[in-house]
């Protein structure tokens, strides 16, 4: 799997409201492992430079990017090759992609969605917790499994994450409540964008509530900036069935500037 020229071309074509950071593919394509046979991956290069990446979920889920209408045309076209295609996600400020996607007959769906949130890193608040870096990888990855469960992340596929580019402990970060992980946030960020994803957060139930997540969110964001990050970004659902994390974020300064259009194909 080419993750590192993925992760080249999503760098080079990253701008508030884009689709996918560095970081999103890092956790998406290491969170699970075992899944490469269900996840096939393609980079497409022209004058020895990557112009399109895509990414299938099997059976029939594509994600994408492309420099224009023209690359991303020809990674739908793979898609087609290798699978029914089903379903086909893009963001709203990306009209190339969403162009390539209507003219090869994909239609907009209902249904859940997700916000692309970006805040710059000026008047940053102070997180009220105390938290640090991850040193209990095993008390990180049980507040994951109960904070999304159920959750396929385990030690291995955490190990895996902590591995891939830019992974950067300081900015795996934790708050503990009785010698214990309670919340988590992780954030990677793109050295040559100055911009910092967060992905993802999570509180164990027991602890909601608390502002626990607001201040490993801050943390997290103080020591990116320190690091040289100049702006923030994540992506929470946008639909009323999930509203708890964009209400977070929104709390802690952060403001929409795109959301992802979800495309499937017309039956009947
Ligand atoms: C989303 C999540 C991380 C929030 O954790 P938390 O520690 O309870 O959140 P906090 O106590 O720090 O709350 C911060 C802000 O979020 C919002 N919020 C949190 N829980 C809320 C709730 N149940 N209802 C409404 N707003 C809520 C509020 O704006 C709150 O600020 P306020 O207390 O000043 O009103 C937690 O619910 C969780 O782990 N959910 C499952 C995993 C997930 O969806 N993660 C986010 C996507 S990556």
């Amino acid at each position: 799997m080419s993750i590192d020229a993925m992760q080249g071309l999503t760098s080079r074509l990253w701008f508030p409201g884009a689709r996918w950071h560095v970081g999103d593919l890092a956790w998406g394509l290491r969170q699970h492992t075992g899944r490469e046979h269900e996840w096939p991956t393609k980079v497409w290069r022209s004058n020895g430079q990557v112009v399109a990446w895509g990414w299938a979920e099997l059976p029939g889920h594509l994600n994408l990017q492309a420099v224009d209408e023209h690359w991303a045309g020809a990674v739908l076209d793979w898609f087609g090759e290798i699978t029914e295609p089903e379903s086909v996600v893009v963001s709203s400020a990306e009209p190339h992609l969403v162009r390539a996607v209507e003219a090869r007959g994909f239609v907009q769906m209902e249904g859940p969605f997700f916000l692309h949130l970006v805040r710059d890193l000026e008047d940053l608040p102070e997180p009220r917790a105390a938290c640090h870096p991850v040193t209990d990888v095993a008390g990180r990855v049980r507040a994951h499994r109960e904070a999304f469960y159920p959750s396929r992340v385990t030690e291995e596929s955490y190990r895996n994450v902590q591995k891939t580019p830019p992974y950067r402990g300081e900015l795996d970060v934790v708050a503990d409540v009785d010698g214990e992980t309670a919340a988590y946030c992780l954030a990677w960020l793109d050295d040559a964008r100055k911009a910092v994803l967060i992905e993802p957060v999570g509180t164990v139930p027991d602890h909601r509530g608390k502002g626990l997540a607001r201040d490993v969110c801050l943390a997290a964001l103080h020591a990116a900036r320190d690091l040289g990050a100049e702006i923030a970004t994540v992506s929470p659902r946008g639909d009323d069935a999930w509203p708890i994390p964009a209400r977070l974020y929104r709390s802690i300064g952060f403001a929409q500037v795109a959301r992802t259009v979800h495309y499937g194909v017309a039956r009947g």
